[in-house]
């Protein structure tokens, strides 16, 4: 399996007048051809900052990626990503790399029409000429599962749903076949019946075009029915890899069983997800010198104070960043 993106060691801060976040302390991740990867953590984990570090679009300042590196298998050859001028940025963005956002409406243009606005995607990544464009956004219209496309390219965002919205949104992303799609919480402002069908057009399109997909989200339960591997993070960390079906029937990291512990079950559709993990996430205004979630963890022992627990293999394709062994019910040995 090929790489097409290899994250290491990405460290992004933010320079306030409180102080210093330390948003992101220290992400490593890879991505395979057409894997669907999802980056599941609290509100505040630091997954957004994670993705917009890549894609160049951490505003600077208060902002700044201070290490690491993310090297993307483009067009163009292996490069690091965040190495790359804003301008050899902008050409990946929305053309090799395509990104939906959870707020539809920040993405589109509110002044032109949605037919205009993925023929310009069309002309300016793929040098095609209006009529082409023309003739290409009606297709993707209609790959994305909107009624009557040609009547509908004259029509403006306001004039849609919000599941519309976010579905032209990813006509977009998807108009110049990239090898990533990055969807940071694409289905949370939409309700759960529209969260569905898009949750299954993405899986369409990964079948049909082969797209790796990250996608963003706090909520694990809507992880299983599209992930292929999930990345836990907790306080600007992963704390826990694996594939999908292996997180949900042994995970390895205390948070991970918090989370999944708090999973709403399918006979109590009123409970909240996430919500019985006591206490909360670390102040990230303070550098972190030790596992982030000891406070919140019932196994936290003297070594979990005194270093950052890396993320270790435990088992194939499995990582987890703990120091407590939940198999034997005591430290890890080494
Ligand atoms: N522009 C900014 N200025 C200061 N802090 C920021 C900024 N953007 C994000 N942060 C902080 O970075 C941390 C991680 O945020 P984010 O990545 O958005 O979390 P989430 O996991 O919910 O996507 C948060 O504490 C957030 O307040
Ligand atoms: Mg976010």
């Amino acid at each position: 399996m090929t790489k097409i993106l290899e994250v290491k060691d990405l460290v992004t801060k933010f320079y306030t007048l409180d102080g210093v976040v330390n948003a992101v302390n220290g992400v490593s991740f890879d991505l395979e051809e057409g894997e669907t990867l999802a980056i599941v953590g609290e509100s505040g984990s630091g997954k957004s900052v994670t993705m917009m570090s890549l894609l160049g679009l951490i505003p600077m300042p208060p902002g700044k990626v201070e290490e690491g590196t993310a090297y993307f298998m483009g067009v163009n050859g292996r490069h690091d990503l965040l190495k790359m001028s804003s301008e050899q940025l902008r050409d990946v963005r929305g053309g090799q790399i395509g990104f939906v956002f959870q707020d539809p409406i920040s993405t589109l243009n509110p002044i032109l029409t949605i037919g205009e606005q993925i023929a310009e995607t069309l002309t300016r990544h793929q040098g095609m000429t209006k009529e082409q464009a023309k003739k290409r956004t009606i297709s993707l219209l209609e790959q994305v599962g909107i009624p009557d496309p040609e009547l509908r390219y004259d029509a403006y965002p306001f004039q849609f749903s919000g599941g519309m919205r976010q579905r032209v949104v990813i006509a977009i992303a998807i108009a110049c076949s990239p090898q990533i799609i990055i969807a940071d919480e694409p289905t949370t402002a939409l309700d759960v019946t529209v969260q569905a069908q898009i949750v299954d057009l993405f899986k369409r399109l990964r079948e049909v075009m082969g797209i790796a997909v990250i996608w963003i989200t706090h909520d694990l339960g809507v992880v299983a029915g599209i992930a292929d591997r999930v990345l836990v993070m907790y306080g600007g960390r992963p704390v826990e890899i694996a594939g999908v079906d292996d997180l949900y029937e042994h995970p390895r990291h205390p948070y991970t069983l918090g989370l999944l512990g708090a999973l709403p079950r399918l006979d109590d559709r009123k409970s909240k997800r996430l919500a019985s993990i006591k206490g909360s996430p670390p102040d990230l205004l303070i550098p972190l010198r030790h596992c982030p979630f000891a406070w919140r963890c019932e196994h936290a022992f003297d070594r979990c104070w005194q270093e950052i627990p890396p993320l270790i293999t435990v088992d194939e394709r499995h990582q987890t960043a703990c120091f407590y062994d939940l198999d034997k019910g005591g430290p890890r040995d080494g």
